[in-house]
């Protein structure tokens, strides 16, 4: 346990940042890029913890995997179906999208693996992806049916799948696609709203043949199965989920201008950015280009006087891990403050519902939980503070509470900071080099 203590700022937050890559395309990187014939070079790439879980299991399964400088990696790749038998349980630590995808991958091709995590990943379903992997002919053996550690053997011969996602889910999504891969015809998957498509985009940059169709209704997606995949090098942008956290702060601590550089600006990622507008942010996109295939730009941040919206379910899959941040920023904002059709958040790292209400009212802001709702009643200024938050294992818990620190009127503690590493290593030392006060908390004081 690492307890940190977040102190209130009475100095604005100043200067350039680059957050560290996008997590969600970083695991991609890797799986495709060991999936391809070739070598692909990976700038940018996220070194957290939960990315290196990936390169791991991804060398576990006969890839070569090497670091050749801070965030520039090299995959050599074995080829579709042409994966080895992992001598050893696969161990996923805190990653949802690590366990989930590579379950996809695993369940079309012919071999034994067990793959585990830590103890919050081993609280998380994985029945979302057994159940459509299983029309494949993979078979799998999960813990209570529905947990970690699971058994897969995978299809010896895969039949392409055909699903319509009952959630609205990148992971179970990208789990059909990756399975697809490696089984002979077409594969079908059907989002009734629209999530994240990076899995997509680097399908078609790897060279595999995919169409989506819009329907109005969200998207229709077909993968022609048994492609070669061709090594391709990628750029990954700055992950707009950790460019979150400053960009919060910045706007809650008077006197701030914060320059986040190199942002992913994916539509479907930025539900955010809307939101924060829509409260009254003033958010510049300076030097918008396309690098690597995704949308990118530079974010100028200076502070502003939020209210309160309302904010409707159908934007939750383009902003799904942005809510306890955004949260902090409502416990901010003049007048309430809905956030609806939050359900998915009980089966993140945390319960991540329950987790954001107890951070802010541990703080003395208002929250109520209405079924999947989350209300907040803002304080139009700073919230009292003064709270220890239980992180729960979840990292963006973590860095919102040390957010809420900067800006309340009594400091902020989080019980364990360990897991912010998972996702943004550096997190501290980059705020702190942007003027935040955060400090291991004193021995004496815990
Ligand atoms: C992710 C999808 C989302 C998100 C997670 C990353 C991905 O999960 O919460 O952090 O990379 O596909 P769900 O697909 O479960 O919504």
């Amino acid at each position: 346990m690492e307890a940190m203590i977040s102190r209130p700022l009475t100095a604005g937050l100043k200067g350039e940042a680059m957050v560290p890559g996008d997590k969600s395309i970083s695991h991609r990187a890797l799986m495709l890029g060991a999936l391809a014939v070739g070598e692909t070079g990976i700038t940018g790439l996220l070194e957290g913890e939960d990315v290196l879980a990936t390169a791991g299991a991804m060398r576990a399964l006969g890839a070569e995997i090497e670091r050749e400088a801070p965030g520039r990696w090299r995959v050599a790749g074995c080829g579709v179906g042409a994966l080895r038998e992992p001598e050893n349980v696969l161990d996923m630590g805190n990653s949802g999208t690590a366990a989930r995808l590579l379950t996809g991958i695993l369940a079309s091709h012919p071999l034994f693996a067990v793959i585990t995590g830590d103890a919050s990943l081993r609280r998380r379903p994985m029945r979302r992806v057994m159940a459509p992997l299983a029309a494949c002919g993979a078979r799998f053996s999960a813990r209570a049916g529905d947990l970690l550690p699971l058994a897969i053997e995978g299809a010896r011969a895969a039949l392409p799948l055909n699903y319509r996602l009952p959630v609205a889910s990148a992971q179970v999504k990208s789990a059909v696609l990756l399975a697809g891969l490696n089984a002979r015809g077409v594969t079908f998957v059907e989002e009734p709203v629209a999530t994240r498509d990076h899995t997509e985009n680097l399908l078609r940059h790897f060279g595999a043949a995919l169409e989506v169709e819009d329907t109005g209704a969200g998207r229709v997606i077909r993968l022609a199965g048994l492609p070669e995949l061709r090594a391709a090098d990628i750029t990954v942008p700055a992950d707009p989920s950790s460019a979150a956290f400053p960009l919060v702060a910045a706007l809650l601590v008077a006197g701030s201008r914060l320059v986040l550089r190199h942002v992913g600006l994916n539509p479907l990622r930025t539900g955010l950015f809307t939101t924060l507008a829509e409260m009254g942010a003033g958010l510049a996109v300076e030097n918008s280009r396309i690098a690597g295939g995704e949308p990118v730009g530079d974010l100028v941040v200076t502070p502003a006087a939020l209210r309160g919206v309302d904010v409707p379910s159908e934007r939750a899959p383009r902003m799904i891990d942005e809510y306890p941040i955004l949260a902090v920023a409502a416990a901010c904002a003049r007048g309430v403050t809905r956030l609806r059709g939050l359900g998915e958040l009980r089966v993140k790292e945390s319960d991540r519902l329950a987790a954001t209400a107890a951070l802010l009212q541990a703080n003395g802001v208002a929250v109520a939980i209405a079924g999947d709702d989350l209300i907040i009643t803002g304080m139009g200024g700073p919230p009292p503070g003064g709270g220890v938050v239980a992180t729960a294992m979840d990292h963006r818990i973590a860095m919102s509470a040390l957010v809420l620190g900067m800006a309340t009127r009594a400091p902020v503690v989080v019980d364990d900071a360990s897991f912010i590493e998972t996702s943004f290593p550096g997190f501290v030392a980059l705020m702190n080099g942007c003027g935040a006060a955060i400090a291991p908390l004193p021995a004496d004081a815990a």
